[in-house]
């Protein structure tokens, strides 16, 4: 009888953690694609022509390309002013760091990635109503990592 039990138990468990994924997402109004990457010199990062002066570009209707350089303690765009996306737009974002690993997570969502010197982490989101989401390091990156903090503005 205890094992029925305990069977019925984990059983909702799991169904728990499934919903809160899929709330984790949908109910945040964001959705997070894929998962690709492709390679980067960090030695030549500042030359780059997408990581050199990174930031946002329009690639279609209500597609945007966002280009993200994480150093020691920033993200760049991100921190010193909000990354501003419309609302309704696809947004892939190419993340790659100067010094050493970051992680870049938008908080409430399962966009969350390593941010990896010589690496180029790419993944797509879905940015459905105007709101307003954190941006965070949760790689520990050095003395400044607990602020290291951003913030991106659908509009
Ligand atoms: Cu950057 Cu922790």
């Amino acid at each position: 009888a205890y094992e029925k039990l305990w069977l019925a138990l984990a059983l909702v468990l799991i169904v728990g953690f499934i919903g809160t994924i899929t709330y984790g997402a949908a109910g945040a109004g964001i959705d997070m694609i894929d998962d690709k990457g492709g390679t980067v010199d960090p030695a030549t990062l500042d030359q780059h022509p997408k990581f050199g002066d990174p930031g946002i570009e329009r690639t279609g209707e209500n597609s945007y390309d966002v280009y993200v350089v994480a150093r020691q303690f920033v993200f760049e765009p991100g921190t010193t002013q909000p990354l501003r996306v419309p609302a309704g737009s696809t947004v892939t974002f190419h993340v790659t760091a100067a010094d050493v690993i970051h992680g870049f997570e938008v908080v409430g969502t399962n966009a969350n990635t390593m941010a990896i010197p010589g690496q180029v982490s790419e993944f797509t989101v879905e940015f459905g109503e105007p709101g307003e989401y954190g941006l965070l390091c949760n790689e520990y990156c050095g003395s400044g990592h607990h602020v290291m903090e951003g913030q991106i503005v659908v509009m």
